[in-house]
């Protein structure tokens, strides 16, 4: 059983996210898309709100050989990943200025449990520039996020920001 851990902020999901699960699917039994409760960051959405998005987006994977689920976590991820037997924690990576910092987290997890492999994946490059932080920006400044993220979560950006106002 190989099972996965593909963890983050999720603040929102974006289409470069889906495209690393339907990837990671080929490699793994099982993956588990993890969302870090931070109490440190002000999120756009709760924890709610984006395990619901996630749940909601994946049900189409779900339908293939596939086998997600989400759920979250709080403190160290390693000690997380040890938690639900996994074997292998998944990591994006766009460009090489991505690199550099993921590099730096995969050393210190695998030092702090060298069991589980750090794997990285490439999206395709039509998501090579997408990131959740510059999908907010974009969005409340106006701009145009159709086909960066799923139509749900468009939908549900712009009902936020509409209560916001
Ligand atoms: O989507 P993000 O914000 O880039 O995800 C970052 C995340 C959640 C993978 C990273 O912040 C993390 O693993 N946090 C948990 C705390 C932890 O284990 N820190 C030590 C990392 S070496």
């Amino acid at each position: 059983m190989r099972r996965a851990i593909y963890p983050g902020s999720f603040d929102p999901v974006t289409n470069g996210h889906l495209d690393i699960i339907e990837r990671g699917c080929k490699l793994f039994d099982e993956i588990i898309i993890s969302i870090l409760i931070n109490p440190e960051k002000q999120p756009f959405f709760t924890i709610e709100e984006r395990m619901e998005m996630l749940a909601e987006v994946i049900k189409e994977i779900n339908q293939g050989d596939c086998n997600v689920r989400i759920d979250s976590f709080r403190g160290l991820l390693v000690h997380y990943a040890v938690s639900q037997h996994a074997n292998a924690i998944v990591r994006g990576i766009r460009a090489i200025s991505d690199y550099e910092y993921e590099l730096q987290m995969a050393l210190m997890n695998r030092r702090l449990e060298p069991g589980i492999e750090i794997v990285f994946m490439m999206p395709a490059e039509t998501y090579s520039y997408v990131s959740s932080r510059l999908v907010k920006e974009v969005f409340q400044l106006g701009g145009t996020i159709t086909g960066l993220v799923p139509p749900l979560v468009e939908t549900r950006m712009k009902e936020k920001l509409d209560r916001q106002r």
